[in-house]
């Protein structure tokens, strides 16, 4: 059985004032069955980490550079990211991909390098409404999955999120069919590539508008392992009944 991943993303959100969320989340939750992961502006990772040490919360970067380090201005490479205390690193977002140009090509380079660093690596992959009302969503992330996920990846070094670009901050989200639908073709794909054993260890998880209302519905899905969380995991008391929601499930 895999355990449950339920992560937070506060995207370009949060400064010092907000770190006693992490006091409140964990008084909230102290021993849950799930892990729980919240990942800050880089800004945020070093005292977050200070602020979960001694609780079950771990913390993770939103992105880091392929290379080990040299002349790139304002770039984190991922060794940078785990002496800060990270423990994970989300790649190719969304909105990466859209406001950074990111290709897969380029996701792949840093999952390699969160790897080396001893980072896991949430790779994410989600189609846009043309692509889905195109008849196009199993196409494009099964590709993004492809060019994304490096050669050798394992349970313990890759998540998978699938986030419809559509979903994200709109308050829309897939019907759980549509959501079934892409987590066993992302599971089928992982499986033809890694094989079963891997592929089964890999936890896959659904992102786009997740809130304390939809989460139980969400998390009953098949090959749903958790969530990848933003708005609504910048303050534990809304974070706090999605990760209930998922102990619930699944533990
Ligand atoms: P929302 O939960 O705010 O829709 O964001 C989802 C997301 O992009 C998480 O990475």
């Amino acid at each position: 059985m895999r355990r449950g991943l339920a992560a937070g993303n506060w995207k370009m959100n949060g400064t010092g004032g907000d770190l006693g969320e992490i006091a409140l989340l964990a008084a909230a939750h102290p021993a849950p069955a799930s892990e729980v992961l919240i990942c800050p502006p880089a800004t945020l990772i070093a005292r977050m980490a200070d602020a979960a040490r001694g609780t079950p919360i771990a913390v993770g970067g939103q992105d880091c550079h392929p290379a080990e380090k040299g002349a790139h201005t304002g770039d984190l490479s991922a060794a940078m990211l785990a002496e800060a205390g990270a423990s994970h690193v989300i790649l190719g977002h969304s909105e990466r991909r859209a406001d950074h140009g990111e290709t897969d090509d380029l996701v792949r380079a840093k999952a390699e390098a969160a790897r080396a660093a001893g980072l896991t690596a949430i790779v994410c992959v989600g189609e846009t409404l043309a692509e889905r009302e195109a008849g196009r969503t199993l196409e494009i992330v099964e590709g993004q999955l492809a060019g994304s996920v490096p050669d050798g990846a394992a349970g313990d070094t890759l998540v998978v999120a699938y986030e419809p670009v559509w979903a994200i901050g709109t308050g829309l989200t897939p019907t759980t069919e549509q959501i079934a639908e892409v987590h066993a073709a992302l599971r089928a794909a992982l499986t033809a590539r890694f094989g079963a054993e891997i592929a089964g260890a890999i936890r896959l998880l659904y992102g786009g508008s997740v809130k304390a209302a939809n989460a139980t519905e969400i998390f009953a899905v098949a090959d749903v392992d958790g969530a990848l969380v933003g708005g609504a995991s910048l303050k534990a008391a809304d974070f706090g009944p999605i990760v209930a929601a998922l102990d619930a499930r699944l533990g």
